[in-house]
């Protein structure tokens, strides 16, 4: 028997909700909604679906970001509200947030894997775009194979609903590890084999090949770019194969030694967080008619373990780097791209990076340095 939701996707299909695209809002349907989707607040909203005037607040997109007190979600929150408004940007998670976070804007509670507490939240302040970062990443998954499928595959199809129920712009970024050992590694093109061999990796070739689904029979707004490794200084990794390039810098700086889980010759891709955010922010702005796909590669810079020693070194001569590869997270290294062909990104929407490894490297000291000195005044 057809689900309730089935028929509603399948309206929505016949109708292809649409956005306006100054104001980000739904444009209003052309055919019948199912009835009982419509709660009082939906039917405000419904009320004033014309655009709103050019000074309204409301001409903001309506962010929500799941899973947003991981490494990622709260500087991404930070350049959005700097752009659409304290209030316009939802944080969320199953975690309890640090004060500064909470002092910062909205933060609520939302679990995912719960569908109805999710659909609510999204219906009662009136989000516009979802940006869905919850996952286990590589290492984590690989160490909890029924949470990570649960997580990342259950809690994608939660959002994907939601997102066409609602009209949403949707965002889930994918990461190097949708790649595998057959795919080209030297560099790796937005169109190849995955065959990935993590939890991890075979969730987001699944998020990937179901939100582009969901575009061409739905005409659901999906966004999706392959995050290299990000490297940060004030948040902490959430368990993925690259962490090793943001540890290094806080034991370069407290100990000046660090032993390294990977080989010294482990070539992988990096990015810097900041561009990292500015990369989501310009593709979740660019017109639907720039993108000629709906899931890129973003590339900035590639090195080893090796090479990111040699460039602190320049800063600290004394460092010194011994290597203890682990088996799980060097086996994950060595199937995964070695560097990303970008090219889609930078033709169609106009990608490219700011940091490169000297930049990288000379921002991560100086930002550490900068914590420490805080943290050792306060
Ligand atoms: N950080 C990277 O280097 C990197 C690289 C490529 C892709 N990505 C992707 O970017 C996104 C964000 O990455 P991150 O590094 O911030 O991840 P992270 O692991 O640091 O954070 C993930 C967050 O998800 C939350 N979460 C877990 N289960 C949840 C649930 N059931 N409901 C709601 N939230 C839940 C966690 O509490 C955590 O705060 C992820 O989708 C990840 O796959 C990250």
């Amino acid at each position: 028997m057809m689900s309730a939701h089935m028929m509603l996707w399948q309206l929505r299909a016949a109708t292809k909700g649409s956005f306006c695209r100054r104001c980000y809002r739904p444009q209003p349907q052309q055919g019948p909604l199912r009835p009982l989707t419509w709660s009082p607040r939906q039917l405000d909203r419904k009320e004033t679906n014309s655009c709103p005037s050019a000074t309204s607040n409301t001409e903001y997109p309506r962010v929500f970001i799941t899973g947003g007190l991981g490494q990622l979600g709260v500087g991404l929150a930070q350049l959005l509200r700097k752009h659409f408004g304290r209030n316009n940007v939802i944080l969320s998670d199953i975690k309890k947030p640090p004060d500064e976070v909470l002092n910062s804007g909205p933060f609520v509670y939302a679990d995912v894997l719960d569908y109805k507490n999710l659909r609510e939240l999204v219906v009662n302040n009136r989000i516009t775009w979802l940006i869905h970062y919850s996952a286990l990443l590589s290492a984590i998954g690989e160490a909890n194979v029924t949470l990570a499928r649960s997580v990342n595959i259950t809690g994608l199809h939660n959002v994907l609903d939601i997102a066409l129920e609602n009209s949403l712009r949707l965002f889930v970024p994918s990461t190097i590890g949708a790649f595998g050992p057959s795919s080209p590694r030297n560099p790796t093109p937005d169109l190849c084999i995955q065959r990935p061999r993590t939890i991890y990796g075979v969730s987001k070739v699944h998020t990937e090949l179901m939100g582009e689904y969901y575009h061409h029979k739905y005409g659901l707004d999906f966004r999706c770019l392959r995050y290299p490794g990000i490297i940060s200084a004030d948040s902490e990794p959430g368990g993925g194969t690259t962490d090793y390039a943001i540890q290094i810098f806080h034991d370069a700086l407290a100990t000046a030694k660090f032993t390294c889980y990977l080989r010294p010759d482990t070539r992988l891709p990096m990015m810097h967080v900041r561009d990292c955010h500015r990369a989501t922010l310009e593709f979740l702005q660019a017109p639907a008619e720039r993108l000629s796909m709906r899931t890129y590669n973003i590339g900035a810079m590639s090195f080893t373990p090796n090479e990111l020693a040699c460039e602190i070194r320049k800063h600290l001569p004394s460092f010194e780097v011994t290597y203890a590869p682990d088996a799980v997270r060097q086996g994950i290294a060595d199937s995964w791209p070695m560097s990303f062909d970008d090219s889609n990104a930078q033709g169609d929407w106009g990608w490219k990076a700011e940091f490169q490894l000297r930049e990288l490297v000379e921002d991560m000291l100086r930002s550490i340095k900068e914590q420490k000195k805080n943290a050792a005044v306060s």
